[in-house]
């Protein structure tokens, strides 16, 4: 049903459908927080500048306060509430209490739902912005700290806790518990 202005859609969030009456402007960020109560995305500056709002849509990571809610009509959002399986940490999460990735938490969710989309983004072969080699034919960059950070840097944490972040991911694609 639409009237103009607002209308209602369904939101595929951590595998539950959701059908929630939105005005055409609401951004999936405060219908994700809001509306269905996930709030582990965080609103930080509202305007796509920090990357806490950070969620998966489809398995990209979007920043949520940029996407509106109608926008994500029929996609599967997943939030840091479902990177956990079965009730247990996922590696990522493990490997970022592990090396202290974190300190006041605030940026964390978004850090982590950009971390798992980072991760498979890299495992699919995209290069970034420092990827040396650019021809069709390369092999696959490899993911040194140079990479992580430049693939990471849309998401910002006031407590400075970027190196431990750049071990935690880096960790984990080398496969859990290479270093304490
Ligand atoms: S709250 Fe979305 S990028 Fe800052
Ligand atoms: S842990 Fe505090 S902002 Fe990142």
């Amino acid at each position: 049903m639409t009237d103009g202005t607002s209308g209602t859609i369904r939101l595929h969030v951590n595998g539950v459908t959701h059908e929630r009456h939105v005005d055409h402007r609401r951004t999936l960020l405060d219908a994700l927080r809001e509306d269905l109560g996930h709030t582990g995305p965080k609103k930080g500056c509202d305007r796509g500048q920090c990357g806490a709002c950070t969620v998966l849509l489809d398995g990209r990571r979007v920043v949520s306060c940029l996407t509106l809610a109608v926008a994500a009509e029929g996609a599967a959002v997943t939030t840091v509430e479902a990177l956990a399986g079965d009730g247990e940490p996922a590696p990522l999460q493990r490997a970022f209490v592990r090396f202290d990735g974190f300190q006041c938490g605030f940026c964390t969710p978004g850090q982590l739902c950009s971390a798992a989309g980072m991760l498979a983004e890299h495992a699919a072969g995209w290069p970034s912005a420092v990827t040396a080699d650019l021809s069709p034919d390369a092999p696959p960059p490899p993911l040194d700290a140079a990479e992580v950070r430049e693939r990471m840097s849309g998401n910002l944490c006031r407590c400075g806790a970027y190196p431990s972040i750049v071990r935690a991911i880096l960790d984990t694609a080398a496969g859990e518990g290479v270093a304490e």
